[in-house]
């Protein structure tokens, strides 16, 4: 969804929303992914210039920003773990959150391509990686559904 009315969420439903995230399952046990809740305008604002001047970020009532904690892992369980972890733990609570808040009635998108440095400040999370902002709001329209494209592209049987 990329056109949100400006229809508050209520905050009932942005608490479920932000609950559904697992905080149990977490690689290595490290919970190295926080969300950040941006609601103030000023903020949505810029989070729209830093993905290139996309209005649907502002125009959400809430925008949900994931980041990762990259640096965690590193020193418990080493390279491959510093690039994986926190992305994994992040994109997951992502994921998550889009669930709940179609499960709401809501609309969401994911938007991954932005300025990280950019991302930061609006969050006020220095050292953390912004890994995904999910605006989230009541959809402008009902967009038809899309093409999946075949399983098998996406499937190997060995
Ligand atoms: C990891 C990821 C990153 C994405 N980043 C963006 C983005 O930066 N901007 C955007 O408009 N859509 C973004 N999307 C949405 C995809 O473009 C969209 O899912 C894809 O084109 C298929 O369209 P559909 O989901 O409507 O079927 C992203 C989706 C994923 C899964």
């Amino acid at each position: 969804m990329r056109a949100f009315t400006e229809r508050p969420v209520a905050p009932a439903v942005v608490e479920r929303i932000l609950h559904a995230a697992p905080r149990d399952s977490s690689a290595g046990n490290l919970r190295s992914s926080l969300i950040c809740f941006v609601r103030e305008p000023h903020r949505r604002a810029r989070l729209a210039a830093a993905a290139g001047d996309v209005p649907f970020l502002a125009g959400a009532p809430v925008d949900l920003v994931f980041l990762a904690d990259t640096g965690r892992a590193l020193a418990t369980y080493g390279p491959r773990a510093r690039a994986r972890y926190a992305l994994e733990d992040a994109t997951l609570a992502a994921a998550f959150a889009v669930l709940e808040a179609v499960d709401e009635g809501l609309a969401t998108a994911w938007v991954g391509a932005f300025e990280d440095e950019t991302v930061r400040p609006v969050c006020e999370t220095p050292g953390l990686d912004p890994i995904a902002i999910v605006p989230v709001g009541h959809g402008r329209e009902r967009p038809p559904p899309t093409s999946r494209g075949p399983l098998d592209e996406v499937l190997r049987e060995r």
